[in-house]
């Protein structure tokens, strides 16, 4: 659809070309986000129209971002699309998790299903789509390991010079792994994500760096399409919940814009409750809305969720907007916690990487305060694939996971492996035959 990028910020209201390469509001500072200027189609032949695409062997098509192109701001550019067929990720039933987490049922829509593991990849075909009509030969990004692999794999499938800077020793070794084999220059800088995004911010005005953070309303408008699939294989039937993890709160802002377009456009009858679950070391938007005080960043967070290790959130009032317009809420959760539905997650045969497992830990805990029912509609969203981390897990199902200030976490769903000597009669005591 044709579209402008438009100031966040209500009572600046400026506008500004939908070409125009910028990341703030060049009147205000505030943030920046598209929207529409024409009409969609009716909506019921929307929903016709994309469920048609599936069964369409069109590489847009197929891909389960860009099958919702009259949602996306590329109006006649969708043609130079850089695809890795992202998205067409599944909604799958975890009933140990359900149970777990003290509900009938529990659904997950799983992003690690994604070509490059984690739910970056819906938004980072748009952003780099967009540095390719821009023009732009150059793309950073800083990141705590998810969106640099992303990024390093769309740009270099469009044949850009991609560049990663990452927090020195504070991102797993699967993340680190991915920017290097995808082809990025990897620049790994001793400070925090907080620190490095207000250094790269800086060094992309003077490089003629394209920067494809989550403040690029691009990469926002194509992480709308997880809860326009989502609601597709949901036949358009909205849940009561939609749980996620929140870092820097772009995907919440992406979810939160997806569930207002659904609803203004006539495709949705509801909008779902958004509950929005940080890491207690990280949890400034938990803060925020705990106390109504102005927002304060945390100077030193600390998670072994290292996705979500984020103290100052760009996206911070876009997400506040979107919690509150769908009447969410916001929990945090605890290292213990995030390891024992993670663990949990895992014998469901699902998985998923630590950041993600905050969805079901902060479930059980709203359960248990009686925020959500037990008989309610709940989608939680895995962020990220189980082998992103796998250091993570092997510590804590042999007991020696850590938490950040050194204390032990107690792998109360701990799967020690055995050593065994090769011999069948001692295995078959073992197997306790
Ligand atoms: N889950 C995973 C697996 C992530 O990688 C991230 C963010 C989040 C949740 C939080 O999402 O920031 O939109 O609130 N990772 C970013 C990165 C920051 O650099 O890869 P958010």
């Amino acid at each position: 659809m044709l579209a402008e990028l438009a100031c966040f910020v209500e009572k600046c209201g400026a506008r500004f070309a939908i070409t125009d390469a910028i990341y703030n509001c060049t009147r205000c500072g505030g943030l920046l986000e598209v929207r529409f200027t024409e009409d969609l189609m009716d909506p019921e032949s929307l929903k016709r129209v994309w469920r048609e695409r599936r069964l369409c062997n069109n590489a847009l098509d197929q891909s389960g971002v860009w099958r919702y192109r009259e949602l996306l701001p590329f109006d006649g550019h969708h043609q130079q699309a850089i695809s890795l067929r992202e998205g067409n990720t599944p909604l799958l039933d975890g009933p140990r998790a359900a149970e777990y987490g003290g509900l009938r049922q529990l659904r997950f829509k799983h992003q690690g299903f994604n070509p490059t593991g984690s739910f970056k990849d819906n938004g980072m075909t748009c952003g780099v789509t967009q540095a390719i009509r821009l023009g732009r030969k150059r793309v950073a990004c800083v990141s705590t390991g998810n969106t640099s692999a992303s990024m390093a794999a769309y740009a270099s499938a469009a044949g850009l010079d991609p560049i990663v800077f990452i927090p020195h020793g504070n991102i797993s070794y699967g993340k680190l792994a991915q920017a290097l084999e995808y082809g990025a220059r990897t620049l790994q800088v001793e400070a925090n994500f907080d620190q490095i995004l207000a250094l790269v911010r800086e060094l992309a005005d003077r490089a003629g760096i394209y920067l494809l953070n989550s403040i690029n309303p691009f990469r926002i408008e194509g992480q709308k399409t997880i809860i326009f699939e989502m609601l597709d294989q949901c036949d358009w039937n909205s849940p009561d919940w939609i749980v996620l993890p929140g870092g820097n709160l772009g995907n919440t802002s992406a979810f939160g814009k997806a569930l207002r377009e659904l609803r203004e456009f006539g495709l949705i009858a509801k909008i779902p409750r958004l509950a929005v679950i940080q890491a207690e070391g990280a949890a400034p938007f938990y803060e925020f809305m705990r106390t109504g005080a102005e927002f304060e960043s945390v100077k030193d967070p600390h998670t072994l969720a290292t996705a979500i290790k984020i103290g100052d959130p760009v996206s911070w009032p876009k997400a506040f907007h979107e919690v509150t317009a769908s009447n969410g809420v916001v929990e945090k959760v605890s290292e213990q916690e995030i390891a024992d539905a993670k663990a949990i997650i895992g014998r469901c045969g699902i998985g998923c990487e630590p950041a993600s497992a905050a969805t079901l830990a902060g479930i059980r805990k709203l359960t248990r305060a009686s925020v959500i029912q037990c008989d309610e509609t709940v989608i939680a969203v895995l962020t990220g694939n189980l082998l992103k981390d796998p250091d993570y897990i092997y510590r804590y199902h042999t007991g020696q996971l850590k938490d950040p200030e050194g204390g032990l976490i107690e792998p109360r769903f701990g799967n020690q492996p055995v050593v065994v000597p090769n011999d069948p009669a001692v295995i078959r005591k073992i197997l306790g035959d």
